[in-house]
């Protein structure tokens, strides 16, 4: 028996466009195990497959092809110099992609393992609302539940920026604004005493600032990506060209995303009076380059905010906090 079939707790899932997390709770620890949300797609030969076995590379065979999943098909994508491809577009299950369900399906099953009992409890992020905008999340939400049944789980959405209140704010009772800066979306909720009363989603995330800046520099955007997560610095245009295009685009993400929080607050009737200020956390993979936090801080400064707040800060763990979440809620 492994260790995610031995375990029979509730458990949080971060289902994420670049990486699926889990959180367990291990006497009062949270355990966290993860993959990335990518395969690659190999031609099927019986010796590829057994080479395959014998080096333990996490792949399943589909037909004609070998499908090479997760943290692997990043590894074999480095050696064979291929791109990725992925389940997941903007936060939802990618509709061009005719794999999705099966890696999805494949990804999961090795996180969580088999239920250890029928109906074993599993929280389950999934995105908000993108304002003015037709979603399929309703698709989504029902499909990775699906996923989740045929484990033998019983599956619970939670929306990603409640998961990231339930996971940051319990010193201030689950009231303040959570946001999470992913590669898809960013995942934004106010919440009160652990009610959510606003939650929304903006398309600009990490991927829009690759795809931005690889469109102005002539590069590859995972070129630019792998970039941005090793050296980038959010310190002004003072760098070379990939430098500087990211940071034009992370600013104008960060705008965007600010002036998104500001409007859609002002202009929510059902607001509940709110005596005292509020903290506001933020997380994700998005929000780790150094200078992120400063330049939040100077977009919120630089015209009136509707609410106080009482401070605006870091997760700690900004990659592991959905799941984290997700797993507090679960537990309640
Ligand atoms: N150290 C880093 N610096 C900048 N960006 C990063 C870093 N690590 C991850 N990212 C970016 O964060 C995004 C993924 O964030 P994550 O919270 O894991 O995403 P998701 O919820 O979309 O699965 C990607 O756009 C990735 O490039
Ligand atoms: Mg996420």
């Amino acid at each position: 028996m492994n260790k995610a079939e031995e375990y029979s707790q509730p458990m949080g899932l971060d289902v994420g466009t670049s990486r699926i997390v889990v959180a367990r709770s291990a006497e009062g620890q949270y355990e966290y195990d993860a993959q990335l949300n990518a395969f690659l797609t190999l031609p099927y030969s019986k010796l590829t497959v057994s080479l395959l076995q014998r080096e333990n590379v996490f792949h399943e065979v589909k037909g004609s092809e070998i499908v090479v999943v997760g943290n692997d098909a990043q590894k074999f994508a480095e050696v064979f110099h291929a791109e990725t491809r992925r389940p997941m577009l903007n936060g939802l299950l990618n509709p061009h992609e005719p794999h999705s369900m099966a890696v999805l399906r494949a990804i999961v099953g090795k996180l969580l393992g088999k239920a250890a009992f029928a109906g074993q409890k599993v929280y389950f992020s999934v995105p908000a609302p993108v304002p003015n905008e037709k979603s399929g999340i309703a698709y989504h939400e029902a499909s990775i539940r699906q996923i989740l049944t045929e484990l033998g789980f019983e599956g619970t959405p939670i929306e990603e920026g409640l998961a990231v209140v339930f996971g940051e704010l319990g010193g201030s009772n689950y009231t303040g604004i959570g946001i999470s800066c992913g590669s898809g979306l960013c995942n934004v909720c106010l919440a009160v005493l652990s009610v959510p009363v606003i939650s929304f989603s903006v398309p600009k995330a990490g991927d829009f600032i690759d795809n931005q800046a690889a469109m102005v520099t002539g590069e590859l955007a995972t070129r630019l990506r792998v970039k941005k997560e090793q050296d980038f610095r959010l310190n002004g245009m003072t760098g070379g060209r990939v430098q500087n295009a990211l940071t034009v685009y992370y600013a104008e993400m960060i705008e965007h995303l600010v002036e998104t929080l500001r409007s859609h607050i002002a202009s929510t009737q059902r607001l509940p009076k709110l005596d005292q200020s509020i903290p506001l956390v933020l997380s994700g993979g998005t929000v780790l380059p150094k200078g992120f936090l400063e330049h939040f801080g100077q977009a919120l400064r630089a015209t009136d905010f509707p609410v106080r707040l009482s401070e605006v800060r870091l997760s700690p763990d900004a990659l592991n906090s959905t799941a984290r979440g997700a797993l507090m809620a679960a537990l309640c």
